[in-house]
């Protein structure tokens, strides 16, 4: 039989939990447009995010790891609203969100972004206090007689004690560590269900990340936050996540609980990752090293994208491309190694001399 599926059934990313998740994403795809001049303008885009589902239930970290430009930030934006689908919905609590001025509104309070660099997210000329006190007060959190105390809870929150040492306190008084936490605590002024960290840790001190990683920890169990973790570092994903979410020019890959996907990844883009990530535990050498970089999303490969850069590569590789498949419990890899439909001339190395296609992943 010929697989020429891409159409399965919508996989659902994300940590499996009973009920209604926070945020959920129903096949979200963002093309930008490529600003040309030529034959080919205003018909190229960049297919930075394709068709992803995703549901972020409470009290849980999903992690979306991938290389520099797989659309991670995109799909972070995505979910915060700031910009706008191709197409595909959201939905809050199980409601699909409104496109009014009130609806967004609601929606900004209810999802918070933290961003990469602490430096730049909060405002040098303004005091702790300053940063703090303007949430409570825009969304009606306190009111004169409490701005004070709830202020003050906030630093407590994110560890920032005692809080006297810090309210009056500027940005530049700060380490980055505190900076990332003070821009947390703003979030959490609104009492958001979703928070999504994009790279929050990555331009803190190596020294400091941990303590970061850790506070978002305690949030998720503290303050049952539905946390999307954002990093190029799968060994991050493993310590804090309860999902790994693998994304690799614009699409999943593969996703599961993130200890079996840094224990037994079933994609070879996975395991290219975690071939650049040192692993004290793992005792297995990684199947793969560093291979080519990744492919123009202007134009990206056919069938399988990640088939230029893969030494498993089979002839349906290049043509068609994969269905997430089932390969453990709650783990889905796209991959065509994991189909028990392929023909021989399917499965023929696409690279002379190349491996045999097969069982053969660990
Ligand atoms: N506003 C935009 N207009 C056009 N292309 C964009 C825009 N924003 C992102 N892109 C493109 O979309 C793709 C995905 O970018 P994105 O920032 O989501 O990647 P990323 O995984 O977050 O990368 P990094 O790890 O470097 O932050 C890239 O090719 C990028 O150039
Ligand atoms: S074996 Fe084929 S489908 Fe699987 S990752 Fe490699 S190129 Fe993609
Ligand atoms: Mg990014």
């Amino acid at each position: 039989m010929t697989p020429t599926r891409t159409e399965g059934p919508v996989v659902v990313h994300g940590p499996k939990r009973p009920g209604t998740p926070a945020l959920e994403a129903r096949r979200l795809t963002k093309h930008f447009p490529v600003h040309q001049l030529g034959p080919t303008r205003g018909r190229q885009v960049v297919h930075a995010v394709e068709d992803i589902s995703l549901a972020l239930p409470e009290a849980t970290v999903t992690a979306v790891v991938g290389e520099s430009g797989s659309g991670k930030s995109t799909l972070a934006r995505l979910l915060t609203q700031l910009i706008t689908p191709t197409s595909g919905e959201l939905l809050l609590d199980g409601q699909p969100v409104g496109s009014s001025a009130k609806a967004r509104r609601a929606y900004t309070r209810m999802v918070h972004l933290v961003l990469q660099d602490p430096f730049s997210s909060l405002n040098s000329v303004h005091s702790v206090r300053y940063h703090l006190e303007r949430p409570l007060k825009l969304h009606r959190r306190a009111g004169r007689d409490d701005l004070d105390s709830r202020t003050r809870q906030l630093l407590e929150r994110v560890a920032l004690s005692p809080a006297e040492r810090f309210i009056d306190s500027f940005p530049h008084e700060l380490s980055g560590g505190q900076r990332q936490r003070v821009a947390i605590a703003r979030g959490l002024a609104v009492e958001p269900r979703v928070l999504l960290a994009d790279e929050p840790v990555s331009m803190l001190d190596v020294s400091i990340r941990l303590g970061v990683l850790n506070l978002l920890d305690e949030l998720r169990e503290r303050e049952r936050l539905a946390i999307l973790y954002v990093t190029h570092d799968i060994a991050s994903a493993r310590y804090l996540a309860d999902t790994a979410v693998v994304m690799y020019a614009g699409q999943v890959v593969e996703s599961g609980p993130a200890t079996q996907i840094t224990d037994a990844p079933a994609h070879p883009y996975t395991q290219l990752l975690l071939s650049a990530a040192p692993d004290p535990a793992r005792t297995d050498p990684p199947v793969l090293r560093g291979r080519g970089s990744p492919p123009s999303l202007v134009n990206p490969p056919s069938g399988c994208r990640f088939h230029p850069r893969c030494p498993f590569a089979m002839a349906v590789c290049a043509t068609t491309a994969p269905p997430a498949l089932p390969v453990a419990t709650e783990q889905v890899a796209a991959c065509w190694l994991h189909s028990t439909e392929r023909t021989a001339a399917e499965s023929a190395p696409l690279k002379p001399g190349g491996p045999a296609a097969g069982p053969a992943l660990p």
